[in-house]
């Protein structure tokens, strides 16, 4: 007879036999910065999560280190916005002030950077409105162009772009490459969609939008084939890593994008997924913990290869206990 059960015996031998392993160098930290001084400030809508200013970073980025967690996504949160996002490029930018922070203290830690102008315009979309109001796309590249550059110049290790503009990856990559950084990978928010599980992370960055929404540029979520044609895109432009975000309502999205495309997999496990789980956690209705590890290890057997989550501090201590 076929019997599943002897391979579920044990502890070990269930170890030994499991498809999917997470390691603490996949683990991406994302981390909020803000102008000010002497600022830990708890972000409401995502319990246990901050907003620091640049002089508390030394502190966190140690206790990270400690930790095993190698690899931080910077999020600004700038004192003045303006309609074209200014302070996304200057070199006094918040962005450019942690880069530089960090990387006088900690040279091992890589440091990625959100390219996006959401968080720096008044109006809180990610690029530059053209008289309609609509995102004008082709002025919007240029810019981000821009800032991928300013990040880089001022220590950071890899940039993201999260915007959504078409023909962004390639505007970048040749931007960088003019500025002689031939080697700065580009992990493309190339499958982003538009989505609600945002809303804790507009609140924490102060940054949802004016008016409208952001469906002229991120994807629909009825789309599945889209996200193969987006990713294929990028590639082309020069992609090195790709990431799908959401992660836990997209998990079929991870599996196509594992299957179809031979770049690394990232997956954004985003503020709406982590809240969810918080705030049901302290209700005390389900096990916070063990949904972590549940759904942590989802997003992993679904195809990501490396995971940007608000848990990675849970989850590497997990891995230190054995437990996951
Ligand atoms: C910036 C950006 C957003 C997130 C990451 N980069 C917000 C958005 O697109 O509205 C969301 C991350 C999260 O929810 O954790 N464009």
């Amino acid at each position: 007879m076929n019997r599943g059960r002897r391979l579920r015996q044990t502890e070990n031998i269930r170890n030994m036999v499991s498809e999917t392993k997470i390691n603490k160098s996949s683990l991406i930290y994302p981390l909020f910065i803000q102008e000010g001084n002497n600022i830990k400030e708890e972000i409401k809508a995502m319990p246990n999560q901050y907003r620091y200013s640049v002089d508390k970073l030394n502190f966190e980025i140690e206790n990270l280190l400690k930790m095993g967690i190698n690899n931080v996504i910077l999020f600004g949160i700038p004192d003045k916005k303006d309609c074209v996002g200014t302070g996304a490029y200057i070199e006094d930018g918040i962005i450019q002030k942690s880069l530089r922070e960090i990387k006088r203290n900690f040279k091992e830690m890589t440091c990625i950077t959100d390219v996006c102008m959401c968080e720096y315009t008044d109006h809180g979309h990610c690029g530059i409105l053209d008289k309609n109001n609509v995102v004008d796309n082709d002025k919007t590249i240029k810019i981000l162009g821009k800032i991928a550059t300013s990040h880089i110049k001022a220590g950071a290790d890899i940039v993201a772009p999260s915007d959504m503009m078409d023909g962004r990856i390639k505007e970048i990559r040749n931007a960088l490459d003019k500025e002689g950084f031939i080697n700065t990978p580009i992990i493309s928010y190339a499958v982003k969609y538009s989505s609600s599980f945002y809303g804790p992370f507009r609140d924490a960055a102060n940054s949802a939008p004016a008016f409208g929404d952001r469906k002229t540029y991120q994807m629909d979520y009825r789309n599945r084939n889209e996200a193969i044609k987006e990713a294929l895109y990028d590639i082309e432009e020069g992609a090195d890593i790709i990431m799908v975000k959401p992660a836990l309502s997209y998990l079929d999205i991870i599996r196509d994008i594992k299957n179809n495309i031979n770049l690394p997999v990232c997956a954004y496990s985003v503020s709406g997924e982590y809240s969810m789980i918080k705030v049901g956690g302290a209700s005390g209705i389900i096990d916070e913990d063990k949904i972590i590890m549940e759904t942590t290890t989802s997003m992993y057997r679904a195809g990501t290869d490396i995971l940007i989550t608000y848990f990675a501090k849970e989850l590497a201590k997990f891995i230190d206990e054995g437990r996951i």
